[in-house]
Formats: C-alpha cells, structure tokens, sequence
C-alpha cells in the first residue's frame, strides 16, 4: 500500500508550531486537562488511580456510554472507539474496499477520504459543490455517476473545507438514492454539533440508513484534537465487525487518559458545545466586518455551522504565493486552495481559537500595507 503525501498534514507540519498566528485550523478553542476535570467531582483522584493497562479494543464501556448520548438509535455494540477520526476512515475503507470498487466523493474534501481509497486501488468520482452556488451539490450528478462497481459514497456535513451544510431534503434524497443501488454511505460528521441554530442539524446517518456509517471525534466540535479519540458507529454488524479486526493492525486500543477524559468530556457536552457555539458566534461577527471592509480582496459564502470557511480571493489568482508571504511578512497562518488539490484562488479560514479577533488583526495590517503599495505604484 502506498500513499500519497497528505498535503494539508505536511503544511501544518511546516507551520502549525512555528506561525504565531494560526487562521487556518479547523478545531474549536480547547481544554486543558485541569479545565476539563473540574466538570466532576473526585475526577482528578480517578485519574490519577487509572489504570494504564490495555484498553477495551472496542472502546472502554463508559467512554461508548458517552458516545452514544450522541445518538438516537445507537447502542453501545454499534460504536468502535478509534484513534482520532483518522483511524476511522483508514480501518472503514480497508475494511469494505477493494481494488474492483468504485468510490463518489463530494469534493472538495479532507484528502484522506478519498486518498485511502486511492491507494486500495478504487476507481474514484469527485462529485464537485459549485463554487457558484454557495457550494451546493448537484444530485443528479450523483444519480448519474453510480456504476454498478460503485460501493460507497463519501460524504462530509459540515463540510470541509467549504463550510457548506446540506439540507435534510437533500441527505434524505443521497439516501434514497443510496438505497435502490444497495450503495454503503460514509458520513464524515466531524464537525456536528456546531450549526449556529440547532433545527439546522442533521441526523446522523447511521440513525436513518442501514447502510451508514457515521464518523465522530472529540477534535474539533469539542476542541479536544490532543485526546486522539474518534469513533464509527454503524449498525451494520458484518461492517463493524470487520473494522475492529482491522483495528488489531493499527492501534489494537485506544489510549487510556484519552478515553478517560473522552469519556469525562462527553458527559459535560453541552457545556463545552455551548462554550464553542459562543467563539464560534463572536468570531464570525467580526468576519462579518472584515469581509465587508476587505470585499475587494475576498468572496465569501457565510456558514450556516462549523468553525470553517473557504473564501475566494479577488486581487491574486495564486492563493499559495499570498499565503507564503502571509506567513512570511506576518507570521498569519491561512490555508491555501491547493491542499485540498483545489482551484488556486481558494482559501481556508479557521474561526474557532479564541484569539482570532488579535489574528485578523494582523491580516488587515498585511491588506492594508498591500493596498498603499497599490497606490504608490
Ligand atoms: C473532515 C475531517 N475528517 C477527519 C479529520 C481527522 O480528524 P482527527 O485529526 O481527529 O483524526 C479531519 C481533520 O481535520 C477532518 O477535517
């Protein structure tokens, strides 16, 4: 098995501790562990009595408790706790996949959902969001591009890194679709639980179709990346089944603190949701300004949820070069397009860190400087 680099990933490696401000990252503002046992009482003596042994390959029972919370029709026998949502995707696509099958991808899309797939040897569709329509997607081309090797079709609500939500309209008409052609469905829902108005959250699939599988993390709507804590639920036995023995080559179990705490999390969600809702509320309010001040420089589509959004840019076509002298001159780390293998006038804005009111800051200096030197010319 070979894989390609995963672009974004090795872009971080380069800057993501070295850029002192960060505009790109798509988690939400997180916790320390002293923050996070606070929420209950004697916490800190259960942690420190933990044992450090070998952890339940399926995810400690409490810590599967916890995420079912998250469900309407999931039981505890129907999650598979990972390492991150990484694993996720690795232990699901090697799970179901084989080099005869046929893959449909929303595209743009977080590389790993369609590059494993890739190095099984899948033939792949990218099912483009319209760049011209608030990215929305087009199901017809969906219908279309179905064959009869098409096993699975991959989807991510909020999306990254457009930011685009999907209607419930639309998800139960990716179902049907799904449905009559027996078609599996992987639902990336890593940034659930982050729409700004609660009616605009979707069901999870593996509530509502047989042959989902919906993917969780603790990374980015609970802002807890450093726990390495995911999960697929399914309730499809043969699937899960065949992910757990999957497992046993990768990670065999989970890390015991980051269950632990996972666990602790969980049972505490709404108050850290609510803490991320109110970031999130705050910093988009001055994205607002922003956008309307600096309108000639951008093209955004406001989100609906997430902690994501993925202007174009109006004064450059090649939004590698803006973001390397970004950095550079700076220090103001954004995600180019080209991460995603996408147009180049493209970027990623993360809005979740509590600081990025300070972050912008240092954007409009750079915006502001480029324009004088506009004018002097
Ligand atoms: C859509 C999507 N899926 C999966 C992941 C992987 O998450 P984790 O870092 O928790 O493994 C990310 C991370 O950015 C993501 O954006």
């Amino acid at each position: 098995m070979k894989f390609n680099p995963f672009k974004l990933e090795r872009f971080f490696a380069q800057y993501e501790f070295t850029a002192p401000y960060l505009l790109c990252t798509s988690d939400c503002e997180s916790f320390t562990i002293k923050e996070l046992l606070s929420f209950e009482e004697n916490s800190q003596t259960r942690f420190e009595n933990l044992s450090l042994g070998y952890t339940d390959t399926r995810g400690n029972p409490a810590l599967r408790q916890a995420i079912s919370s998250l469900y309407t029709t999931s039981n505890t026998d129907n999650i598979l706790a990972c390492t991150g949502a990484e694993e996720g995707i690795f232990i699901f696509m090697n799970a179901l996949l084989t080099s005869r099958d046929h893959i449909i991808i929303q595209s743009p899309c977080y590389q790993s959902l369609y590059e494993i797939a890739k190095s099984i040897g899948c033939s792949i569709t990218q099912w483009p969001m319209n760049p011209n329509n608030k990215w929305e997607l087009d199901l017809e081309f969906l219908e279309n591009s179905i064959t009869p090797r098409t096993k699975a079709i991959i989807i991510n609500f909020p999306n990254n890194p457009t930011g685009y939500l999907i209607s419930r309209n639309s998800i139960n008409r990716i179902i049907e679709i799904a449905r009559k052609h027996g078609i599996y469905i992987f639902s990336d829902e890593v940034y659930r639980f982050l729409e700004y108005d609660e009616k605009d959250r979707l069901p999870a699939l593996c509530d509502i179709y047989e042959k989902a599988v919906s993917l969780g993390v603790m990374s980015k709507a609970f802002g807890l990346p450093g726990l390495r804590i995911g999960w697929v639920v399914t309730s499809h036995k043969t699937l899960i089944e065949e992910m757990a023995s999957i497992k046993d080559y990768t990670t065999i179990c989970n890390s015991a603190p980051g269950e632990f705490l996972a666990a602790l999390a969980l049972r505490h969600k709404e108050t850290i949701l609510n803490r991320n809702l109110g970031i999130l509320a705050s910093n988009l309010s001055y994205l607002r300004m922003f956008f309307t001040k600096y309108n000639d420089f951008f093209e955004w589509v406001p989100p609906i949820a997430g902690p994501i959004i993925f202007p174009r840019l109006k004064f450059t076509t090649d939004a590698h070069v803006f973001c390397q002298d970004l950095v550079e001159k700076k220090g103001v780390l954004l995600a180019p397009g080209s991460m995603f293998s996408y147009n180049k006038d493209h970027v990623r804005f993360g809005f979740g860190r509590k600081n990025m009111p300070q972050v912008l800051e240092h954007l409009e200096e750079y915006l502001d400087s480029y324009i004088k030197c506009k004018e002097l010319e």
